[in-house]
């Protein structure tokens, strides 16, 4: 079967993720996390002391983007990738609430978003990944074969970042992860660059009521019955 791009594209906590990295598995593809790249760049920034208060300047943030080295690696022991950031595993400091309170922001930067979208072109060259973010299908791989637009009602999506919080041994108010949720989907729909939409092409995928399993189900049906149809490569 030849190898394609999977673009999953949505809102915030809408369990992206877990479906790339689970069709990732299923297909032997890569899985690179869009959104982990953006928040390697926020950490970085702020361990800098470069935003304080929730401010910063971009000069600032533009000039550390050399220095920022970002790279994922299989964790055998949860059987999935984490994300480092200059050889130090931050997965778990990349999902705080103060970096998850100023990412949006950093991610409008656009020398930015020019260049996180060309490691990520780079890292889809040969084929065979699947990528989650905001742009993917729109900005980053236009030409991908398949493209997934994500949503969830909104109480759904509170539970899986509280879920997500609370198994990773962090402990935040509801209301926080919904006023969060609400500025972030705010900033990524309403952004200047590539901006959060639903590219022409992409399948519509509300999972509020659907289970991991369902949802794999429909997306490896999605690729199967595109492997079919020959003009799609
Ligand atoms: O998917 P996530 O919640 O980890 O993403 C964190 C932030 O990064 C999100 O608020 C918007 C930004 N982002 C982006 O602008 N473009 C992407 N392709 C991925 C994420």
């Amino acid at each position: 079967m030849p190898k394609i791009i999977v673009a999953i594209d949505g809102y915030s906590s809408c369990g992206k993720s877990t479906l790339a990295r689970a069709l990732a598995s299923q297909m032997g593809y890569a899985y690179i996390d869009s959104g982990a790249m953006y928040r390697c760049v926020t950490l970085y920034a702020l361990q800098q002391g470069m935003i304080k208060d929730k401010v910063f300047l971009d000069e600032e943030i533009i000039s550390i983007l050399p220095d920022v080295h970002i790279s994922f690696q299989f964790n055998a022991h949860s059987k999935t990738s984490d994300t480092y950031l200059n050889d130090v595993n931050v997965e778990r400091q990349i999902r705080s609430l103060e970096v998850a309170e100023i990412v949006s922001k950093v991610s409008i930067v656009k020398e930015v978003r020019t260049h996180l979208v060309a490691l990520q072109r780079k890292m889809g060259k040969g084929k065979g990944i699947v990528m989650d973010g905001r742009d993917i299908g729109t900005n980053v791989f236009p030409h991908a074969e398949l493209k997934i637009f994500m949503t969830a009602d909104m109480d759904v999506r509170i539970d899986r970042r509280l879920d997500e919080l609370t198994s990773k041994g962090m402990h935040v108010d509801r209301e926080d992860v919904k006023r969060n949720l609400l500025q972030r989907d705010h900033d990524d729909t309403h952004r200047k660059e590539n901006p959060l939409i639903k590219a022409v092409d992409a399948v519509l995928l509300d999972n509020s009521e659907l289970t991991r399993e369902e949802q794999l189900e429909f997306v490896v049906k999605l690729i199967h019955d595109l492997t079919l149809t020959k003009d799609a490569f």
